[in-house]
């Protein structure tokens, strides 16, 4: 733990006496066990901290959406539907997995480019909003709602003129295959076409991955007044502003949890001073990995210790093909280290450290979990956990590549 600690932002979990890592409160060894294979193990305690600790900064009208692209585990998407306002799926698939939960009455959007016929016509059938991506988009949208006589809801993600400043990702600004540019939305809102789609209102999502707070803020201010801008041409008023999200996650060494005091606070002044003009509208923050990420451990066995021209490798029996992030091949330019430890020495002060690569079990180069990473002297049979996993885990990442076993989750 403590060479974690030095490097990383600290992480929220404690050890046994016999200092073995404890994750929901079980032993990472017991877990690991029970599963005979790498897992991951989700924390709902610490989800419920993360959007608790949202809620206490954020102006009490807004509404929060979890993304479920970061992570649609089954018992976890039950368990956000409890703690959430709404969801946003990027797929007709992603709808499905929502769908297995009926108890869940909140809302959905539903964005992403290249929707297909079956995926609006399933989206008309869940009376789930969609984020039109594009001219062609609102056209077959309205096209396959009057061949259903039904009302299609459906809002316009605008492509906006500004970007999340420092964003992992980019989503917005310039050309773009998300959302339509800001410039072509007064002509098609109004050329709206009433008969078939029912107007909601506009998304605006603009980057991922910022621990900015003067980013952030000034993204979701700059959101706020370019959907009111909009809002001047919709054939009705708008129900809903969603203004993106991009609130990051600490992964690497000498990153700083984002300031949500300072976003809340921003974007709490942002709203008053448009209160009157967005009094029936609801702001809707729209976030996946600040949810889930840091109540995510993965745990791997070391399955062999090997020296190589003075180098150190631990090889375990994960790998980039149930975490692909940690990789580094998931929008990094350069890779650099998730915090981990061994999970069965996680808080005794070691004194036999050694400098170890910890690496998967695929036969890639690419497939590093850990660089040039100081750990106690490690055996075969130890467990390897890697912090900050609760998103984009197994579902972006390449399962099938080399066939070895898939990856367990369990929520505790
Ligand atoms: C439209 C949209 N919503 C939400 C998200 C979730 O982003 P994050 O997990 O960084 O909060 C993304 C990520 O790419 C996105 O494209």
């Amino acid at each position: 733990m403590a060479n974690a600690e030095k490097t990383h932002a600290a992480l929220p979990y404690t050890a046994d006496e016999d200092g073995m890592l404890l994750i929901g409160g079980e032993r990472a060894d017991d877990i690991a066990a029970r599963f005979d294979a790498p897992v991951f193990v989700y924390d709902r305690r610490l989800i419920d901290q993360t959007v608790a600790r949202l809620r206490a900064c954020m102006p009490s009208d807004l509404r929060l959406h979890y993304a479920i692209k970061a992570n649609p585990f089954a018992p976890l998407l039950e368990h956000m539907a409890g703690l959430v306002d709404g969801f946003d799926v990027a797929s007709a698939g992603e709808l499905e997995r929502l769908s297995q939960h009926p108890q869940s009455d909140l809302p959905v959007s539903f964005a992403g480019p290249g929707k297909r016929d079956s995926e609006l016509a399933a989206a008309i059938d869940a009376e789930c909003c969609v984020n039109l991506e594009s001219e062609g988009e609102l056209n077959r949208l309205a096209q396959i709602a009057r061949q259903k006589g039904r009302l299609a809801k459906a809002a316009i993600r605008i492509n906006p003129p500004f970007e999340l400043r420092g964003s992992g990702m980019r989503m917005g600004g310039g050309a773009k295959p998300f959302g339509i540019d800001d410039v072509d939305v007064p002509g098609l809102l109004q050329s709206w076409p009433k008969d078939a789609l029912d107007f909601q209102g506009f998304q605006i999502f603009t980057g991922s991955q910022s621990l900015s707070a003067e980013a952030l803020s000034e993204a979701h201010g700059n959101a706020l007044r370019l959907a009111l801008d909009c809002a001047c041409y919709a054939p009705k008023p708008a129900k809903i502003f969603n203004i993106g999200g991009g609130l990051g996650v600490p992964y690497f060494p000498g990153d700083k949890p984002v300031d949500v005091d300072a976003v809340g606070a921003s974007l709490a002044a942002a709203m008053d001073a448009l209160r009157d003009q967005i009094a029936e509208t609801k702001v809707v923050m729209e976030l996946g990995r600040f949810f889930v990420a840091e109540a995510g451990v993965y745990l791997t066995r070391i399955v062999d210790k090997k020296r190589s021209r003075g180098t150190t490798f631990l090889v375990t029996e994960g790998g980039l093909h149930h975490q692909l992030a940690v990789s580094g091949n998931f929008g990094q330019v350069f890779r650099k280290n998730y915090p981990v430890a061994l999970a069965n020495r996680f808080s005794r002060a070691e004194t036999d450290l050694e400098t170890v690569n910890i690496v998967g079990c695929l036969c890639t180069p690419l497939d590093r979990l850990g660089d040039d990473v100081d750990l106690p002297s490690a055996q075969v049979g130890d467990i390897v956990a890697i912090f900050r996993c609760g998103a984009y885990g197994p579902t972006a990442s390449p399962s099938g590549f080399l066939s070895h076993p898939a990856c367990q989750e369990i929520l505790l």
